[in-house]
């Protein structure tokens, strides 16, 4: 199908994400007619090269939002819980990053591999899940319909461009200071993070578990349509530039073969299994990054359960992890003719006429 090109705006456009966004959309060619580019007033006039074509950085404000197609926002929750109900109330759909919409009912939360068929009810507002739930869930999923998942264990290795392009700074900084030999000064995290592993992602909750792992656990039962799974979390900030990695134990109903386990990945689209540990071939952050594939390995049977898979899971979290999962299912609002909101799209009838020319 041939679609009527999309006005599409980008709020945090000068953001690390923001930016990986204009990039995957250039690089998938979605059929884009206006591309706009939103911030916060800081960056207001500023002017961006977008495959030589130079637009000017307007500030994200309601009326910015004005034939608005499908709005893509990363920015920060407080920027999406006041600016989202407003773009969708001016006929644009959200695909938002943050945290603000995720466990909101009727919301979707959607990973494009696992749960693309819950896109067909939104409502104008649909939420991007965050980096380390992203590349987990697939692998899950193969598990659910191949095993049966009773448990899940997941400790996560993140890396600091997660919390944006201050903390890359930050790293960066901290890694000259110690060859310099002078004091590693530290803003973004609560301790230095070069040369450190630091057990705090998000800020603690009253139950002992960050929200960044709180986040892992509710968001895969909503994905994976398990709301009882039981899971648990430990997620970890380390100084890796680029792409998080995650150790994970699951217990499963059924027994599996690591290479049952393997076949199952590797059938999942964007899933690529690298596993050759005797040649030391398995996943690195440094690998995926740049990448839009989960990568997955290390993949054996978890000795310490009767029934039970282990292993290591890497994907680049700035892409998969937030704009190409993003520009996915905005790839398939069009695809299906669900970019408008299910109840502008009439009864039964999806939005293809109105996308294709
Ligand atoms: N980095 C990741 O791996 C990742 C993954 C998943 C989700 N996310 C989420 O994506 C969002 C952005 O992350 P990031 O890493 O791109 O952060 P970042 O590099 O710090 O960029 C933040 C962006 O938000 C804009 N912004 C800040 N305040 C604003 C306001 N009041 N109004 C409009 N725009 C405003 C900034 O514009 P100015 O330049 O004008 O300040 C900038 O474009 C966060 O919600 C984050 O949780 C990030």
């Amino acid at each position: 199908m041939t679609h009527r090109p999309l006005t599409v705006a980008v709020v945090g456009a000068t953001g690390v994400v923001g930016r990986t966004m204009i990039a995957v959309l250039r690089e998938r060619e979605f059929p884009i007619g206006e591309l706009r580019l939103l911030a916060s007033g800081r960056s207001a006039g500023a002017v961006v090269d977008v495959g030589g074509e130079r637009i000017v950085v307007r500030e994200a404000v309601a009326d910015a939002f004005d034939g608005v197609d499908i709005a893509l926002f990363s920015a920060g929750t407080e920027v999406s819980l006041e600016l989202a109900p407003q773009a969708a109330a001016r006929g644009a759909t959200v695909i938002d990053n943050s945290n603000a919409w995720r466990m909101e009912p009727g919301i979707p939360l959607v990973v494009s591999q696992v749960n693309p068929d819950d896109l067909a009810t939104h409502e104008g507002i649909i939420a991007n899940p965050n980096c380390s739930t992203m590349q987990l869930v697939p692998l899950l999923m193969a598990l659910r319909d191949t095993a049966g998942i009773d448990r899940v264990v997941v400790d996560t290795y993140q890396a600091v461009s997660g919390t944006g392009a201050e903390a890359i700074a930050e790293l960066e900084a901290q890694i000259l200071a110690h060859a310099q030999g002078t004091p590693k000064l530290a803003n973004v995290y609560p301790h230095p993070i070069g040369f450190n592993a630091l057990p705090e992602i998000d800020v603690f909750l009253d139950n002992g578990y960050t929200r960044e792992e709180w986040k892992v656990l509710t968001e895969s039962r909503k994905i994976l349509h398990l709301p009882d799974l039981r899971l648990s979390c430990t997620a970890v900030r380390v100084p890796v530039l680029m792409s998080h990695s995650e150790a994970v134990h699951v217990e499963t109903t059924r027994s599996i073969t690591p290479e049952a386990a393997r076949e199952a990945f590797a059938a999942i689209p964007g899933v690529i299994v690298r596993d050759d540990p005797q040649a030391h071939v398995y996943p690195l952050a440094t690998e995926a990054a740049g990448r839009d594939e989960i990568f997955v390995g290390r993949v054996r049977q978890d000795q310490s359960v009767e029934r039970g898979i282990a292993f290591w899971v890497v994907s680049d979290n700035v892409r998969k992890g937030a704009a190409t999962n993003a520009v996915e299912i905005a790839e398939i609002l069009v695809d299906r003719g669900w970019v408008a909101a299910a109840s502008r799209r009439g009864a039964g009838v999806g939005d293809a006429d109105r996308s294709a020319v």
